[in-house]
C-alpha cells in the first residue's frame, strides 16, 4: 500500500519504554510513516564531532517492526549550545543589530561559513548512516526555512555575501547605484564593499535597497537548501527530498525553493493561536492549500497538520468533533497525497506544551485518535488511488513574491495588503465552488479561460508582453490597481502614463490616483443585474444548464443585493481610450462620473482593469461577470438544510475536485455546525465516501467518482 497518512514523532521527548506502546498504537491507528529529528541536533551530535546514530536506529526499527517507514529531517533548525558558545558567529543577527541568541530555534546564519560547515558535516555524516536503511524513505533538510528568521540575518557575513550577490547581479557599481536611485539623499556608492546590509535607519529606506535585499536574503535560504539537498542526493538515491513550507509565508520564494525538491509539503494549522477570531476561514484554509500545490505545480504532502489546540504563551480554539478529519479531507481535496499529523504526543514541557498531539499528555488515546483511526481506515483505500491527483481549474490566479516584497515595503495606501487583495478575490471565485489555481507570473498561462493579476506593481517589458500575448489569443484578464507602476527594480515607470507597460492591453490611462486611506469610495456598477432578483434559481439542477443561474452576477450567492458598491484603500481613475467600455464608474470624490472598472477587447480576448479594491458585495459581482464571460461553470451549489425552495446560497460549503487520469474526484465539504444540503450541476459520479448524497451533517464531508 502507499503511503497515505503518519505523524510527526519525537521519541527523544519520551522515556525509550513508552516507544514500543507508541509504535503500537500508531499501528492500530493506520500510521504508516512519521517524520522524526528535524530538532535533535545535540541527540545527534552531542558534542562536536562526536555522533551518535544509535537512538534513532532503534526506534527506526522498532518502527519499522510495526510496518511505520521514517522521513528523517536534518537538524540545522537547532544549533546546540556548544556550538553557539564556542562560534557564537554562527548565531544571526537581528536589523537592531543586536544578536539574537540560543533558546529558541532557528538562531542560525545561513550565509556563516562555520554554520555551513557544521551542517555539512552532520548532514553528510546522517546520509551515509541512513542513505540507505530501506526504512528510511526520505528527508525533510531544516525544518520551515525561513519561519523565525524574518529579517534577520544582518551579520557581517550576510553582509559579505549581499555585496557578492549584487556584484553578480549589477556587475559594475554605477549600475547599481542607477538601479537603486543612489543619488537621493546622497546614498551613491564608490564600491560594492561600501554597501551595508540594510541595517535600522533613523528615517526611511531606500525601496530598491530594500527589494533587492528580500530578494538576496531569499536566495541564500534556496542555497542554503540546495546545499543540503545535494549532499542527500549524492547519497541517498533512493529517498526523496522534501520541505515543510508555510502557505503564503513570504520570507523565501517559494516557487524557487521548490526546484531542488521533490515534491512540497504543507504545515497547515487552521485554529492557531495567532489568528485573531480564532478559525481561519474556510476559503483562506483552500487559498492555502492551492497555493502550496502551485509552487511545486503537482500534487503534495501535509507534513503537520493540525491535531488539536494550537498554543505556546496562549492557546487557540478547541476543533469540534468532525472538524479535524474535515480539515484533513480539505487538504487531501486540493491535492495531498499524504497527511502526517502533527504531532503523535503532547509534549510536556518546552515551548510548545500546549501545541496539542493526538495523544493527550498522559499519552491516553482518545476522541482525536478515535476519530484519525477512523478517517485513516475509510480514507486508505480511496488514497491509493487518489495518489497524483491535482484540481483542474480554469481561473488562474497570479501570486508573486516580488510584488508581495514590494509591496510589504511600500503598502502604497493605508490598510492595502498584498497578500489580503488576492486572497479576496480567490474568494469571490471559491465562494462560487470553482477550482482555482495559484500561477507563478514566470508560468505559462494559456491553459486558463480566465487569469486575475492582482496588484501587477513591478512590470518587466518580458511579463507585460506574455500578458498581451494571452489576451490576444482568446484569454480573459483581470488586472487590478496600482498596476504597471515601477520597474523591477522598484524604481517608478516614466515612458508612458499608467498603467505604464500594460498601458495599450489596458486600453485606458490613470492620471490621477487616489489612496484612499480609511475611506471607502462609492462605485456604481450595473452589471450584476440579479441585485433584485431572488435567489430561486439555486433551487433545481435546471438552474445550472448555464442560463439562469451561472448568468445572474452572484451578488446572489450572498443572497442580498448590495445596496450599493463600495472600492477599499485606492482609486485609479481610469481614462478610457476610445473603444474601451466602461463598466463601472465611481460615484463618490470629485472624480465622480470617472470610469473605475474597464474592458478592452484585445485581439480574441479581453483586458479588464479594476481601479479600486473591490468590498466582498462588488467583488462578488465582478467576478460572476468575468465567469460568466469567461464561460466557466460553477460545479454546484448548497444551502442551509430544510431552508426550502428559497432558502439562501450557504458559502460555508466548499466544493473541490481534483482528476488523473481522467477520473475526477469531487470533494463537498460542510464547513458548518448545522446540516447542508446540495446539489451538484456537473455529473460528480459516485458516491464513494459518506452517505445521504445531497444532504451534509456538520462537518461532514462527501467525495465522488467518476
Ligand atoms: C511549525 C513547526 C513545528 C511546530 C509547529 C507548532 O509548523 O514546523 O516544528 O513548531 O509549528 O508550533
Ligand atoms: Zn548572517
Amino acid at each position: 500500500m502507499s503511503i497515505n497518512f503518519g505523524v510527526d514523532y519525537y521519541p527523544e521527548h519520551w522515556p525509550e519504554e513508552r516507544w514500543e506502546t507508541d509504535a503500537r498504537l500508531m499501528q492500530e491507528m493506520g500510521v504508516q510513516v512519521v517524520r522524526m529529528a528535524e530538532f535533535s541536533w545535540h541527540k545527534l551530535e552531542p558534542v562536536e564531532g562526536t555522533y551518535d546514530f544509535e537512538w534513532l536506529d532503534r526506534v527506526i526499527r522498532l518502527l519499522a517492526k510495526h510496518g511505520i517507514k521514517t522521513i528523517l529531517g536534518t537538524p540545522s533548525a537547532a544549533p546546540p549550545a556548544w556550538m553557539c558558545n564556542k562560534y557564537p558567529d554562527v548565531m544571526p543577527v537581528d536589523r537592531n543589530g543586536q544578536r539574537r541568541y540560543f533558546g529558541g530555534r532557528h538562531h542560525d546564519c545561513q550565509s556563516n561559513p562555520i554554520y555551513r560547515e557544521k551542517v555539512t558535516a552532520i548532514v553528510t555524516r546522517m546520509a551515509d548512516h541512513f542513505g540507505n536503511n530501506p526504512d528510511v524513505i526520505g528527508w525533510q533538510p531544516d525544518n520551515e526555512l525561513g519561519n523565525s528568521h524574518l529579517d534577520v540575518c544582518f551579520c557581517d557575513s550576510c553582509r559579505k555575501s549581499f555585496q557578492k550577490w549584487l556584484q553578480k547581479k549589477y556587475v559594475n557599481v554605477g549600475a547599481l547605484n542607477k538601479a537603486w536611485g543612489t543619488p537621493f539623499w546622497s546614498q551613491e556608492y564608490n564600491s560594492f564593499e561600501e554597501v551595508f546590509a540594510p541595517l535600522k535607519t533613523l528615517t526611511g529606506e531606500n525601496p530598491s535597497t530594500m527589494l533587492d535585499w528580500k530578494r538576496f536574503h531569499s536566495d541564500l535560504i534556496v542555497d542554503f537548501l540546495t546545499m543540503q539537498v545535494n549532499i542527500l542526493r549524492e547519497k541517498c538515491p533512493n529517498q526523496f527530498v522534501t520541505h515543510n513550507y508555510m502557505g503564503f509565508s513570504n520570507c523565501v520564494d517559494y516557487y524557487k525553493l521548490s526546484k531542488p525538491l521533490d515534491f512540497v509539503c504543507q504545515d497547515q494549522y487552521p485554529t492557531g493561536y495567532w489568528i485573531d477570531d480564532g478559525w481561519a476561514s474556510p476559503s483562506e484554509l483552500a487559498a492555502t492549500l492551492d497555493v502550496i500545490r502551485s509552487y511545486k505545480n503537482r500534487s503534495y504532502w501535509m507534513m503537520e497538520q493540525e491535531s488539536g489546540i494550537c498554543g505556546w504563551e496562549y492557546m487557540g480554539r478547541l476543533p469540534a468533533p468532525g472538524q479535524l478529519p474535515l480539515w484533513a479531507l480539505q487538504s487531501i481535496g486540493h491535492g495531498a497525497d499524504t497527511v502526517v499529523f502533527f504531532r503523535w504526543r503532547t509534549c510536556t514541557f518546552g515551548t510548545e506544551e500546549y501545541w496539542h498531539g493526538i495523544l493527550p499528555h498522559n499519552g491516553v488515546p482518545g476522541r482525536t485518535y478515535n476519530e484519525y483511526k477512523e478517517l485513516i481506515h475509510k480514507m486508505n483505500p480511496l488514497m491509493e488511488q487518489m495518489k497524483g491527483a491535482v484540481p483542474k481549474s480554469d481561473v488562474g490566479i497570479i501570486f508573486s513574491f516580488d510584488q508581495n516584497w514590494a509591496f510589504e515595503i511600500q503598502p502604497n495606501a493605508r490598510g492595502l495588503n498584498y497578500q489580503n487583495h488576492v486572497r479576496s478575490w480567490y474568494k469571490a471565485f471559491y465562494d462560487r465552488h470553482m477550482n482555482v489555481d495559484f500561477i507563478t507570473e514566470r508560468a505559462d498561462f494559456p491553459q486558463y479561460k480566465l487569469i486575475v493579476a492582482p496588484l501587477q506593481y513591478l512590470m518587466s517589458p518580458v511579463l507585460a508582453d506574455s500578458f498581451t500575448r494571452y489576451v490576444e489569443a482568446g484569454g480573459h484578464l483581470v488586472l487590478t490597481m496600482r498596476s504597471g507602476v515601477k520597474e523591477t527594480d522598484n524604481r517608478c515607470f516614466t515612458k508612458d502614463a499608467l498603467p505604464g507597460l500594460l498601458r495599450k492591453l489596458a486600453g485606458a490611462q490613470i492620471l490621477d490616483y487616489d489612496a484612499l486611506s480609511q475611506n471607502e469610495c462609492e462605485v456604481r456598477f450595473d452589471g450584476a443585474d440579479c441585485q433584485t432578483e431572488s435567489s430561486d434559481h439555486f433551487e433545481g439542477a435546471a438552474g445550472f444548464d448555464g442560463s439562469s443561474c451561472q448568468k445572474k452576477s452572484e451578488v446572489c450567492l450572498e443572497g442580498a443585493a448590495p445596496a450599493a458598491c463600495h472600492g477599499r484603500f485606492w482609486a485609479d481613475v481610469l481614462t478610457p481610450d476610445e473603444g474601451t467600455e466602461v463598466l463601472a464608474t465611481y460615484a463618490s470624490e470629485w472624480y465622480k462620473g470617472a470610469a473605475a472598472v474597464t474592458a478592452h477587447n484585445v485581439g480574441k480576448g479581453v483586458c479588464w482593469y479594476v481601479g479600486t479594491e473591490p468590498d466582498d458585495a462588488f467583488m462578488s459581482a465582478l467576478a460572476g461577470l468575468f465567469v460568466d464571460k469567461a464561460e466557466i461553470r460553477s460545479m454546484g451549489c448548497a444551502k442551509k438544510a430544510g431552508s426550502g425552495l428559497h432558502g439562501m446560497p450557504a458559502t460555508d460549503v466548499e466544493f473541490v475536485s481534483k482528476e488523473k487520469d481522467g477520473v475526477v474526484w469531487s470533494f463537498v465539504l460542510n464547513h458548518s455546525a448545522e446540516p447542508r444540503t446540495y446539489e451538484y450541476a456537473v455529473d460528480a459520479g459516485e458516491l464513494v465516501f459518506g452517505e445521504n448524497a445531497g444532504t451534509l451533517a456538520a462537518y461532514e464531508v462527501h467525495i465522488y467518482r467518476k
